[in-house]
């Protein structure tokens, strides 16, 4: 099951559009034991708004921050180490392929031969994973889904990159090398599984140089198979986003962490996205009648919470323990395979 974007959503390379609430910002966080590259500094918590009526859940957004003050340097990084790779594998999350993906990075990665991976997709609705490897297919994009997880899919990288490099291996060839060695560099954003990856497609191979010229210090180079090196240094890039959506499925997802925003609102609104996308599951999960399917978010929420025992003191449901165990469930697809946005 996925939930349809809007029409403006199609385009594959911009952000989407829908409902945009212009100025409303993500306020992100990385994990915090990454480099500093991967993890804004964080920024003041912007108040908590007045809980949501009824049909007020999305204005959730309005609290959500994004200081985009690290981007430069990132971007600076990035166009210069992508001049010394042949090219760029871009990853994104399976879930939310339009918003896991920066509209950016074809400038970025300066016209290089691309592959996608469209990772995660073992918590992806496999029917959506398809529908986007034949939508990126016929854009003319190499998509790979892969479980980085599990390593299902991942053996596939090597022999759609010889493929795709096949006439700059040719015309290096041509040019007198040998044995030219390709290079490429990782790109995604954070959390979308970049080391996950590198770890399992480098293995335990040595890095083949720490250093080289032109190339930011502490880069490496592994060797992912015979003719390939991989830049361990994952370029990290966030998309733009203007619009709430985005902001949303980042959240829904983890990618951005639910501490920086307030939880139940969030939850209320993943409710409210995927009651009426997934009520068998619901009802049979949170024990939930019929009616109370169609509830208000925020009711609905309080319901769950009184249903798996969730209660403060003078038996109040504890809603903002709910809403953190109804996103944990979510992020694990306990709630099933659920792909958010559709080609
Ligand atoms: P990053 O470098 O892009 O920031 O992402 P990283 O590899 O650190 O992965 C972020 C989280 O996503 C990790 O979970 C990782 O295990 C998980 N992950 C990566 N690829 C996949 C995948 O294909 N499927 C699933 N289900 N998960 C994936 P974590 O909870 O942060 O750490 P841990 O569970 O590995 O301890």
């Amino acid at each position: 099951m996925s939930v349809k974007n809007n029409k403006k959503n199609k385009s594959y390379r911009s952000a989407p559009k829908s409902g945009g609430r212009s100025g409303a910002r993500i306020k992100q966080s990385a994990k915090p034991q990454k480099p500093a590259e991967k993890s804004p500094k964080p920024v003041k918590k912007a108040a908590k708004p007045k809980k949501p009526q009824s049909g007020e859940a999305s204005e959730y957004s309005q609290i959500i921050q994004w200081y985009p003050g690290h981007m430069t340097k990132t971007r600076r990084r990035m166009e210069k180490d992508i001049k010394l790779v042949d090219a760029v594998a871009e990853i994104i999350d399976a879930r939310i392929p339009i918003s896991s993906r920066n509209p950016d990075i074809a400038r970025l990665t300066d016209g290089k031969p691309r592959i996608v991976l469209l990772n995660k997709c073992d918590m992806a609705d496999p029917r959506a994973t398809d529908r986007w490897v034949t939508y990126l297919t016929k854009e003319n994009v190499r998509a790979i889904p892969v479980d980085c997880k599990s390593g299902r899919g991942v053996n596939r990288f090597v022999p759609v990159l010889t493929e795709l490099l096949a006439p700059r291996i040719e015309s290096y060839k041509a040019k007198g090398m040998a044995n030219p060695s390709m290079r490429v560099m990782i790109v995604g954003i954070p959390n979308v599984g970049k080391s996950t990856f590198i770890n399992r497609v480098a293995g335990k191979t040595k890095a083949v140089s720490a250093d080289r010229p032109g190339v930011t210090r502490g880069n490496q180079w592994f060797t992912v198979s015979k003719g390939f090196e991989m830049l361990d240094t994952p370029g990290v890039l966030w998309p733009k986003f203007d619009d709430r959506t985005v902001g949303e499925h980042l959240a829904f997802t983890g990618a951005i962490k639910s501490d920086v925003m307030d939880t139940e609102l969030l939850a209320i609104r993943l409710l409210e996205l995927l009651c009426p996308l997934r009520p068998a599951e619901f009802i049979e999960r949170y024990k939930l009648t019929d009616d109370e399917l169609s509830l208000p978010g925020h009711e609905l929420l309080s319901v769950i919470a009184r249903r798996r025992g969730m209660l403060i003191s003078g038996g109040e449901p504890d809603t903002e323990r709910a809403a953190y165990a109804l996103l944990d469930e979510f992020r694990d697809a306990k709630l099933g395979k659920i792909t958010l946005e559709n080609p």
